[in-house]
């Protein structure tokens, strides 16, 4: 049974003031399909049964949201910011951060974990001190993070294979991420649209094909907050179909490799507050 005008209404708004996803009108049928699993968990007889359901019940309006954000994702995703980070980014501080500076890099719509695993295994390449704080407003993508551990199918994604023999063993049918690299990344539920917390200053930034889901005022706050936690010659990767031009305008586009990089505009007389809010 398809849903009517109201049940959509209340999930496009659910989705839009708890995760500023926005979803059009004519998105009606991938809400359904992907409300159709919870549905059948929640033992609900129709996905408008369960909509009525979440209408009352938090945790699973909680679900809702988390079915309609969209995690596809694979590993070393576009190659060039990866590339661009090994060629680029870490030459650069090597030679202008002291040898003790531990790298702060921040994957902050990490999905399932291949970002946020990805760039571990180019920092431990590198051999260069660093920590990777890995984000997402998905608390099952999060589950899937942590457990670090991806099917063949997913490992065939884009995953070179020497990375893969170095920092992966077997576990049953599955590749299991190692030790090595999960004790450098923390992992965090947190939602890029709402105020985000203080924390120590950035180098790197990954935010990577999430800005595509939001409008242009929360693509602009999300820039602005994101920037306020990057170091002043910090580096902002984004997706291949995303910049900060004609959004916000505290960035300068800069070729980095065959990649497109963002770093925090110096602005004239004011000393950019890495822990700023607002
Ligand atoms: C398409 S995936 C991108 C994953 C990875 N960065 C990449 O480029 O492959 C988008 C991710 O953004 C997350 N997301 C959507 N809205 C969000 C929000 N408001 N705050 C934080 N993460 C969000 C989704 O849960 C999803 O895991």
């Amino acid at each position: 049974m398809a849903l009517t005008t109201q049940e959509f209404a209340f999930v496009s708004g659910l989705v839009r003031r708890e995760a500023a996803i926005v979803l059009d009108t004519g998105k009606e049928y991938l809400v359904e399909a992907r409300l159709l699993p919870l549905s059948r968990r929640a033992g609900t007889d129709s996905v408008s049964a369960f909509v009525a359901r979440a209408q009352r019940e938090r945790a699973l309006a909680e679900q809702i949201v988390d079915a309609l954000t969209t995690n596809e994702t694979s590993w070393m995703r576009d190659r060039e910011p990866f590339t661009a980070l090994t060629d680029v980014v870490l030459p650069e501080m090597r030679a202008q951060r002291s040898p003790a500076h531990r790298l702060r890099v921040w994957s902050a719509a990490c999905s399932s974990g291949q970002e946020p695993y990805g760039l571990s295994m180019l920092l431990e390449d590198a051999g260069m001190p660093y920590e990777i704080h890995a984000t997402d407003i998905s608390s099952e993508m999060l589950e899937r993070a942590k457990a670090g551990r991806y099917s063949q199918l997913e490992v065939n994604r884009g995953l070179p294979v020497p990375l893969l023999v170095k920092y992966f063993h077997r576990a049953g049918t599955e590749w299991e991420v190692s030790e090595a690299l999960r004790r450098k990344i923390t992992f965090q539920k947190l939602n890029l649209a709402a105020p985000l917390p203080s924390a120590q200053p950035f180098d790197v930034v990954f935010l990577r094909n999430v800005l595509i889901y939001f409008d242009i005022e929360t693509k602009r706050a999300v820039l602005r907050g994101i920037r306020r936690l990057m170091r002043p010659d910090g580096w902002l990767f984004l997706g291949a179909a995303e910049t900060t031009i004609g959004i916000d305008d505290g960035f300068d586009r800069v070729v980095a490799g065959r990649a497109s990089a963002y770093r925090p505009r110096a602005a004239a007389g004011a000393p950019v507050n890495a822990m700023g809010r607002g």
